[in-house]
């Protein structure tokens, strides 16, 4: 039988989701019974793929895993929290660098919803250096970023990029200046 219980939320902004992102929720699956990937919608932050494309994108990676839902809120997590039934948030910790962010988070949110229980957890080492902000910006000076992110995203990301250029000839190519 197995020992899994509960459902837990992986909140974030998944600006796109990375295999860091994955490793978490995988580890999550083995503890909870159901994880649900919660994407805040945030007004105020400018961000690359709008909520509903992360929506879709993260159906996409999960479409064959039922015990992993997608959804969005706003407003307070411990609101939303409460709303789905969910008693437990998980967060992911990188580095020491994440610690007092997550530690100051973390308290906040007990302070609001003490029954509500933030739960870390560590990807493997070799994300630690990982996030969305780096993929995007190794993403955008041509880097590869194949080995960091799901094919998914990959693929959005050029298309993302490809619609985002202006309409028109490519431009020239510069004469090496000698
Ligand atoms: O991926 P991120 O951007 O680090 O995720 C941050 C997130 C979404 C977990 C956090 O900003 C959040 O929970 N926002 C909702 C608003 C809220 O509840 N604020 C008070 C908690 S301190």
């Amino acid at each position: 039988m197995s020992s899994r219980t509960g459902t837990a939320i992986f909140p974030g902004s998944f600006d796109p989701i990375t295999n860091g992102h994955l490793d978490i929720i995988e580890r999550g699956l083995k503890v909870f019974e159901r994880v649900i990937i919660a994407i805040l919608v945030n007004a105020e932050k400018r961000s690359l793929f709008t909520t509903e494309e992360r929506v879709e994108i993260i159906r996409e990676v999960f479409k064959g895993s039922p015990r992993v839902s997608v959804d969005s809120f706003s407003g307070l997590l411990v609101d939303y929290a409460q709303r789905v039934g969910a008693t437990v948030i998980v967060r992911g910790l990188r580095a020491i660098s994440d610690f007092e962010y997550e530690f100051q988070m973390a308290l906040m949110n007990r302070h609001l919803a003490p029954g509500v229980e933030t739960v870390f957890m560590m990807p493997a080492e070799h994300y630690s250096y990982l996030s969305s902000r780096l993929v995007k910006e190794v993403f955008q000076l041509g880097g590869g970023v194949g080995s960091l992110v799901p094919p998914v995203v990959e693929r959005r990301l050029r298309e993302k990029y490809r619609d985002a250029r202006p309409p028109g000839p490519s431009p020239r190519k510069r004469s090496r200046v000698r």
